[in-house]
């Protein structure tokens, strides 16, 4: 396995302080917030990061496509709406990583049609320097320095990988392995 990025313990202490953060940030609401999460990449640090938000929350999710393997496609597509009425609430769109920002720039706008009060945006990984449309990451869990490919705890290659449960960056071997996995089991 390539480099380990954040072990099981790792992630644990990002979920803590942001769940903290959130917390305080948000319980003056007048409204209950509602917590979105991104499928499916960030359904493992959505089920750890809301154990540590202590105030009512309300959680759905939201389904959209861009990626094939490593490269992003740019082209977002809408898979599964939220489900619950956001209108007058904060929501918080939960996310795995952002890295050109095309699929959150996509997700924001989308939920602005629901009218909320605001949308923020608290994601496990950001790539500032990868950025093709300018937003914001309210609440980062971990700031990436350089272009590695990430994988484990939701985060996939050709959908493999997401149980794994700390998160590494690839290496040529791994990708081979995953391909030769691939290539014999079928996708
Ligand atoms: P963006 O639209 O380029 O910001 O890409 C965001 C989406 O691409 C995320 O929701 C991830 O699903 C996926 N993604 C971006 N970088 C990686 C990575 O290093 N590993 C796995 N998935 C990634
Ligand atoms: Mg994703």
């Amino acid at each position: 396995m390539g480099k380990i990025l954040l072990s099981e313990k790792d992630i644990q202490k990002i979920c803590e302080k942001l769940g903290k953060q959130l917390t305080e940030d948000l319980k003056d609401e007048e409204r209950i917030p509602v917590f979105v999460g991104v499928l499916k990449g960030s359904v493992n640090f959505m089920m750890d990061l809301i154990k540590h938000v202590t105030i009512p929350i309300y959680t759905d999710y939201i389904q959209i496509s861009s990626y094939r393997g490593v490269n992003s496609t740019g082209n977002v597509q809408l898979l599964k709406d939220i489900s619950y009425d956001c209108e007058g609430r904060t929501v918080v769109i939960i996310e795995d990583i952002v890295d050109t920002g095309c699929s959150m720039a996509y997700l924001i706008s989308h939920l602005e049609t629901h009218k909320p009060k605001r949308v923020l945006v608290c994601a496990l990984f950001n790539k500032e320097f990868e950025r093709i449309k300018d937003v914001e990451v309210h609440y980062k869990g971990y700031e990436l320095k350089d272009n590695a490919f990430l994988i484990g705890y939701g985060l996939d290659y050709y959908e493999l990988e997401r149980n794994v449960p700390c998160v590494y960056a690839v290496d040529e071997e791994d990708i081979q392995k995953l391909d030769d996995w691939i290539s014999v089991h079928g996708m």
